[in-house]
């Protein structure tokens, strides 16, 4: 790794931005200096001039309670009024807010006046099934508008909405549903990909009668949204369609104010532990930063610019980028429900060209994918309208940040690496497009606003030309507040290991990614350094993944390393030791097959090892650690590395010849 960064380091192309797209800008290079002057003073003006306060704030943060922040704890506000009848009322109701493409090619137009209706009525309609102010609210859907739709009724009516990935199984949704005991799902009868239905509805059923420790589950309803056409069962009473409540609720429905600090959502992701980390954010500053980065980092002009993001709205990407800043900033944009090779490599771009689409954010394993598939699919269609590509979820490789450039920008866009969490809940480093001389792979600099660094592991900064740990050095508007019901955990993971001579106002937050400094001060994020992956840029714990594993009768021991792919950045490997008598009862391959299964049932498919390799040892340290660095060697089919900590000093031999 610390060779090929060494080289990345030396890239020296640079792309300024072209003098036309400078002119018409929205980010002016003042915006730094004022944010470095009076940081503060800088987030409270975005916070005014984005957004719309029922009761203007007074304060801008309380840190008195580090590292519980509270932003414009004092000013109340209602987030989907903000994403919503704020523009009709400035005359834009007529304004597309989504173009809409469903996988088999079916569309719909929602304008805004169109959208803030639909919202009133699932509003009235939660109101209707007694959801109220702080209830949770589970969102398992398709992408599809009533995804959005969903969102924001939860949001105007101040409930908090969990949404969990269509893409995860059963058991992880009531593992969800559980712990944030949630009253109600939304969910869909089935939705489209690959060409075919995929069923949800009967996962939610599975769900809530799935109780690991026989309490009932706490969901009273599920609203069904009719897409697939897909069979389910139903329990009357309980089961509800969307079409029944929501068409013939009132279109009236006055959004009420809350406070700043009103929980907006949680988001569960992988954490280092078996147990995903319900990630809590709130209303005001949340809204405050996700518009100030739609707006800047992608040069959002609304009149005219057409923004996809292709994140689905089950990860974080898709609640900040493709609900709240565009819709906050008034964006018109496009929503795609399926797949990009569905039913043609082509599909993308092919909308690229239909809907003129001037923004486009995705993630580096899907660029790397259209790499491979080849340049011929994107050259069949006119992607003329591109002016700005983002980049999000993993580091992107100088050369796929070229491709991506040169084949789908035409070789004159901006290309911006934006790097940010589930946690700190809007983009944090990137280059603004019409500010920055982009470098191919570095994430940049630090938005106005935002304070980072990198440190060792005693807390020194490491200073260019250096690596180390990546952490955020002031609190952010968008900041998480906490860990779903565990407020120590949230302290332990992120905040306990640079909490300088107990001075508590000089905590930083421990953001969990290695990065280094190059010799312009520019940061390169070089990925996990703690046992979570990356896969397509989708994370996934190790432990999460083992205890999957080992929850199946015929395992006796697993470890699960994350091997380096050159097209999903990381992918799943489990070494796994079965017990004795099970492992005469089948073949590996067998075995394999069945411990795949066993993933994609416990976790979702997402998750699903690429490969599984039967052992009979474990490589161990005297203390009994797993030492996965060895695991990653033979994963990866290198050369084994140092093995003189471990316990038995053979068992790599024997693993690698069983392997052979
Ligand atoms: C990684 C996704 C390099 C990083 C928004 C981080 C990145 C994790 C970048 C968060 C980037 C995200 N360059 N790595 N531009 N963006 N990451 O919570 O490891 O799904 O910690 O949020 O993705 O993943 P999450």
């Amino acid at each position: 790794m610390s060779e090929t960064i060494d080289s990345l380091l030396h890239e020296d192309r640079r792309f300024p931005p072209s003098a036309e797209f400078t002119a018409t800008s929205i980010a002016k290079p003042e915006l730094y200096e004022r944010a470095r002057k009076d940081r503060l003073g800088f987030w409270a003006d975005q916070a005014r001039d984005l957004l719309h306060w029922h009761t203007p704030f007074t304060e801008t943060l309380d840190w008195n309670n580090p590292p519980f922040a509270r932003w414009f704890a004092d000013g109340r506000l209602n987030v989907a009024y903000n994403c919503l009848d704020r523009h009709v009322l400035a005359g834009n109701g007529e304004r597309v807010a989504i173009h809409w493409e469903g996988e088999p090619g079916d569309t719909r137009t929602i304008t805004y006046a169109q959208l803030t209706e639909d919202v009133k009525k699932a509003a009235n309609a939660l109101e209707t099934l007694g959801i109220r102010h702080g209830d949770r609210v589970a969102i398992y859907l398709p992408m599809i508008p009533e995804a959005v739709v969903a969102m924001l009724a939860c949001a105007r009516i101040g409930a908090v909405h969990s949404v969990v990935f269509g893409g995860f199984s059963a058991e992880s949704l009531r593992s969800r549903i559980s712990d944030a005991s949630a009253r109600l799902v939304i969910t869909s009868d089935g939705g489209w990909r690959k060409g075919k239905v995929f069923p949800l509805k009967s996962a939610v059923d599975a769900a809530i009668e799935l109780s690991s420790d026989g309490t009932e589950s706490t969901i009273e309803h599920v609203l069904v949204v009719k897409r697939g056409g897909n069979d389910v069962e139903w329990v009357d009473g309980r089961d509800i369609w969307w079409h029944d409540v929501v068409d013939s609720a009132s279109a009236e429905h006055e959004a009420q104010p809350f406070e700043a600090e009103n929980p907006l959502f949680i988001l569960y992701t992988s954490g280092t532990t078996g147990k995903p980390k319900g990630i809590l954010h709130t209303s005001g500053g949340y809204l405050t930063q996700s518009a100030f980065t739609h707006k800047n980092v992608f040069d959002l002009h609304p009149e005219t610019d057409v923004f996809w993001c292709t994140a689905d709205v089950g990860w974080v990407t898709g609640h900040s980028y493709v609900v709240y800043g565009p819709l906050a900033n008034g964006a018109t944009q496009l929503m795609y429900e399926g797949t990009p090779d569905t039913p043609h490599p082509g599909r993308w771009w092919e909308l690229i060209e239909k809907y003129g689409v001037t923004i486009l954010y995705t993630a580096p394993t899907a660029i790397r994918s259209f790499m491979k598939t080849g340049r011929e699919y994107p050259q069949k269609f006119d992607l003329g309208s591109l002016r700005v590509l983002g980049s999000v979820g993993e580091p992107i490789n100088p050369e796929a940040w070229i491709w991506y450039r040169e084949i789908i920008g035409g070789n004159t866009t901006p290309v911006v690496d934006t790097w940010w969490q589930t946690e700190t809940g809007a983009i944090m480093v990137s280059a603004l497009p019409g500010i920055t001389s982009t470098k191919p792979g570095s994430a940049q600099v630090p938005l106005p606003g935002i304070s980072v660094d990198v440190l060792d592991e005693t807390g020194h900064k490491v200073g260019n030309g250096n690596g180390g740990l990546l952490v955020v050095t002031e609190p952010w508007p968008s900041m998480l507040r906490g860990i779903w019901g565990d407020p120590e955990r949230f302290i332990e993971t992120y905040w306990e290991k640079f909490d300088f001579e107990g001075s508590p106002n000089r905590r930083m937050y421990l953001a969990g990614d290695g990065a280094r400094l190059d010799s312009d001060g520019e940061l390169w994020v070089l990925g996990r350094v703690d046992d979570v992956m990356n896969v397509s840029g989708h994370r996934l714990s190790t432990m999460e993944i083992e205890s999957a594993l080992v929850s199946h009768p015929i395992v006796a021991e697993a470890a699960v390393v994350g091997a380096t792919d050159d097209t999903t950045g990381q992918a799943v490997v489990a070494f796994v030791i079965l017990r004795a008598k099970q492992a005469e009862a089948q073949t590996a391959e067998e075995a394999e097959a069945i411990l795949k299964a066993q993933v994609s049932e416990q976790i979702g498919a997402i998750a699903r090892p690429r490969r599984i390799y039967i052992v009979t040892e474990l490589p161990k340290t005297r203390s009994g650690k797993i030492m996965r660095r060895l695991l990653r060697d033979v994963a990866e089919g290198r050369e084994i590395g140092d093995t003189t900590t471990l316990a038995d000093t053979q068992v790599m031999q024997v693993i690698t010849d069983k392997l052979k």
